[in-house]
């Protein structure tokens, strides 16, 4: 028998241009998205396959006239193309969509990604609304007002724009195959190392079993409080990039997904923080992630490719290559290290960068 919704928690976050964005967390609430807004006439669902019942259920559901049409996109990031964006402003040319009308986007981060740039681009802005089926999406991605697609580089392309609506259904999250979850995890646990405590105690705890209904509200309310103080990324919104200097290089040379290679840049960013900012919580960071299953040391890996990539990371400035720290779990600092700095880290994850 269906429960009635339950909501957890809600934020909006409003942005420099005015606009409102609405953020829901709770279980048996993804139904909200059947309610159409008023004036809209056309709702246009984003979907990829995995979940793409659940966007038809929505849609067949929707509480009104509005016309509703449901489309696959290709899974994961090659979702996050130019080819799939012009494929999607046809769909809507035929759906003869106006600025009233809504975008539903079902699906994990990708997906939720480029339909938040197809909202933001098409007619110079409609409304899309933003149902993450991933905890990495629902605790990241969804969450921020970032959309983005892939052009030669990773999100090269895309616009600052809130979604109007986030809702956050713990019900679509409770099956996740393990390793989506544990991926979500690493994201989550960061959260809880930069800004909260109850996070941190949760995964101490239980490993992967920590209960989404504490772990996921709190780890979107760092994401939201971060973003809040910093719409557009200019200062303080940097702490969110806690472990992802060492991690994007360690994804790209080693070829590992987001999630798992963020844990191993996390363990490294931690070592580098007890030598140069007295960290100490180091060991129980690594343990902590080690309960949840995520790696803790890189596989082998070119380390040479490892320095050129983190060379590129775009939190370089003049002054040389800037990293997010931690003093202690909670206080996030972000400082300029050196070569030498980074050796430590990398040896800290098993990679030689004599
Ligand atoms: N906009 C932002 O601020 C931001 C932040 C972090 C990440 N991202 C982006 O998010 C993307 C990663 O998101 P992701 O980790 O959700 O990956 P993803 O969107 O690629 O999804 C991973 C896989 O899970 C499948 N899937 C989705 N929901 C499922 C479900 N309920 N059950 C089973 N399978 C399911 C997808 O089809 C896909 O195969 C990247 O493109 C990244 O750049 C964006
Ligand atoms: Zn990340």
């Amino acid at each position: 028998m269906q429960q009635s919704p339950k909501l957890i928690r809600e934020w909006s976050i409003r942005s420099p241009d005015g606009y409102v964005s609405e953020i829901q967390v709770g279980r048996g609430v993804a139904v909200a998205l059947a309610g159409v807004p008023d004036r809209c006439s056309r709702v246009a669902f984003f979907t990829q396959p995995p979940v793409a019942t659940i966007a038809a259920n929505l849609a067949e559901a929707a509480s009104s006239d509005a016309v509703t049409d449901v489309r696959e996109f290709p899974d994961g990031d090659a979702a996050k193309d130019l080819a799939v964006v012009a494929d999607a402003y046809a769909w809507l040319n035929s759906l003869e969509f106006t600025r009233d009308d809504l975008i539903v986007a079902v699906g994990g981060g990708a997906l939720t990604d480029v339909a938040g740039f197809v909202a933001a681009t098409y007619l110079r802005g409609v409304q899309v609304a933003y149902l993450p089926t991933t905890l990495l999406g629902a605790v990241d991605a969804a969450i921020g007002g970032k959309t983005g697609i892939n052009v030669q580089g990773k999100n090269l392309a895309g616009v600052f724009r809130h979604p109007q609506k986030v809702i956050v259904d713990l019900d679509l999250l409770d099956e996740l195959p393990e390793a989506l979850l544990a991926e979500g995890a690493a994201e989550t646990i960061k959260a809880g190392f930069i800004a909260e405590p109850i996070i941190v105690s949760a995964y101490e705890a239980h490993g992967l079993g920590a209960s989404l209904d504490v772990v996921v509200p709190e780890a979107i309310a760092v994401k939201v409080r971060t973003v809040k103080a910093d719409f557009h990324e200019s200062g303080l919104r940097a702490i969110l990039n806690y472990g992802h200097t060492v991690g994007h290089a360690v994804e790209v040379a080693a070829g590992l997904p987001h999630g798992y290679a963020v844990a191993i840049g996390m363990v490294a960013a931690g070592a580098i923080s007890e030598v140069k900012v007295g960290f100490e919580g180091f060991e129980r960071q690594r343990k902590i992630l080690e309960k949840i299953g995520l790696p803790t040391v890189s596989p082998p890996v070119d380390a040479g490719l490892v320095g050129t990539l983190m060379g590129r990371d775009k939190k370089r400035d003049r002054g040389g290559l800037r990293m997010v720290l931690l003093k202690e779990f909670g206080q996030p600092i972000v400082r300029h290290v050196t070569d030498d700095d980074l050796r430590v880290g990398l040896a800290a994850v098993g990679i030689d960068a004599a």
